[in-house]
């Protein structure tokens, strides 16, 4: 009878059934008379034993990492004392090289290019993408993306997908990308906030998940010219119910995350000290930062290099290393809040008992910073107006916008949160450039 074909992670407990797999030689190694080969498929890893007359072949004998092969056998478990994964291996009978590897690819799995150097791993992103920490994360990613669809729909959130071609601006003009549309100018758009705020009066809450750009021209280990944007808007709420909304989407998400063994396990594998953040988050205040950061002698790097550093006093632009630092010293998740209005995106309202800030919100995260960006929207027509007075942005091209207004307004606010930077903290990885398939920065736009 024809054996079922069956992934190398499934049917973890099943032994003494023929089975037939697929997949790439992870790692081969000879035993004496034996083969053992480490077969893998996105899955999971089985080991498979060659004995006898299948050990001895030519194509045994030069079977290379990364060939792909189709391979019929028994499942059994190891003997006492061995060790494979799910503690069995596949006795094969019969297998087929179905595409054999070149060989000398040591370079293309990160248990053997710690050394080399990070540009050209990512030029081989391709290869690379092949190796256990780069799938692991890849893994989770698909894992969280899919969580925070699970738990938006849970909250009866409605998902919709905005342009990525825009004619207007969202987070200020220096980091946008133009291009040529037809016989007028586009910009690829920086965030769906803006459309997501349209879509309230005919759909609730609404959320989406689509990439934004920035032509950031740093390079740091978090900002990618390319990212993907969990976004979503919520109608008729206070700033105390967006931050309540925001810590239960993230908690919520990563429990969903976590629910998934595979998943769980790879994350712990991958951040072996990662605990679920206690809740209530805390909450700081933008002034009260700017205190701790006086107190703990974190200093403000002037960004004209020739004036020495000096003491953050209020007004200042908390900057990503002095961020990092705080966080990572707090090291807990924090809800930074009341921002001044001249650091902040045009939209953002004044807080009522302090006009000196806005209603804003950033969530920080130990090891990576900011990954998250939120607050409330200015609903009033003539106040929105004036902001883009102040802004010098001429309003015309907001008139979509700016109706909204004009039609119904309502108190309303909503977030982005950057992908990248949560799985960043989540799978405790350097940089955002590893936690996307192929990333996009300021000078790659490879493979
Ligand atoms: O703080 P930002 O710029 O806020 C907005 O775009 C709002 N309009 C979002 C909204 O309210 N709907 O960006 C939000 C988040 C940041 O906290 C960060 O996690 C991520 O997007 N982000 C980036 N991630 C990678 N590379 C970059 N260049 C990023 N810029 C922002
Ligand atoms: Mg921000």
């Amino acid at each position: 009878t024809d054996p079922d074909t069956v992934k190398l992670g499934d049917g973890k407990d099943v032994k003494g059934t023929r089975v037939r797999i697929f997949g790439r030689v992870h790692r081969e190694r000879r035993q004496k008379e034996n083969m053992f080969i480490t077969l893998r498929d996105g899955y999971g890893f089985m080991q498979v034993i060659l004995t006898g007359q299948l050990a001895k072949t030519y194509d045994a004998l030069t079977l290379t990492r990364e060939s792909s092969m189709e391979i019929l056998g028994e499942l059994r478990a190891v003997p006492e004392g061995a060790h494979a994964p799910n503690g069995r291996e596949l006795h094969a009978d019969y297998y087929k090289i179905v595409g054999k590897a070149a060989g000398g690819d040591e370079a293309i799995t990160n248990r053997v290019s710690k050394d080399t150097e990070h540009a050209t791993l990512l030029d081989l992103r391709h290869l690379t993408l092949r190796g256990e920490t780069a799938s692991k994360v890849m893994i989770v990613r698909d894992a969280v993306e899919f969580a925070f669809n699970f738990v938006y729909k849970e909250l009866r959130m409605r998902k919709v997908s905005p342009p990525a071609l825009v004619q207007t601006q969202v987070e200020g003009g220096a980091t946008l990308f133009g291009l040529p549309y037809y016989d007028e100018t586009a910009y690829l758009t920086q965030s769906s906030q803006l459309y997501l705020e349209t879509c309230l009066p005919s759909m609730g809450d609404v959320f989406c998940i689509e990439k934004s750009f920035r032509a950031e021209k740093s390079l740091t280990r978090r900002h990618l010219a390319e990212y993907a944007h969990v976004e979503a808007e919520l109608d008729f709420i206070t700033f105390d119910d967006l931050l309540e909304h925001l810590e239960h989407v993230m908690c919520r998400v990563l429990e969903v995350t976590l629910s998934d063994p595979t998943i769980k396990q790879h994350i712990l594998d991958l951040h072996p000290e990662f605990k679920m953040p206690e809740r209530p988050f805390m909450r700081m205040r933008y002034s009260e930062a700017i205190d701790w950061l006086v107190e703990h002698n974190i200093d403000f790097e002037e960004e004209d290099k020739d004036k020495p550093p000096r003491p953050h006093k209020f007004g200042d632009d908390i900057a990503e290393a002095a961020e990092r630092k705080m966080t990572d010293i707090i090291n807990r998740p924090i809800f930074l809040t009341h921002f001044p209005a001249e650091i902040k995106a045009f939209y953002m309202p004044k807080d009522k008992e302090d006009p000196r800030v806005t209603e804003s919100v950033d969530c920080l995260m130990p090891g990576v910073g900011e990954i998250v960006g939120g607050s409330m929207r200015m609903w009033d027509y003539d106040e929105l107006m004036a902001a883009f007075d102040r802004e010098k942005i001429d309003p015309a091209a907001y008139y979509w916008y700016t109706d909204q207004r004009k039609y119904g307004t309502s108190p309303h606010g909503g977030y982005g949160l950057g992908l990248e930077r949560f799985l960043a903290w989540l799978c405790k990885q350097h940089t955002v450039r590893d936690c996307c398939l192929y990333p996009r920065y300021f000078g790659r736009c490879k493979p």
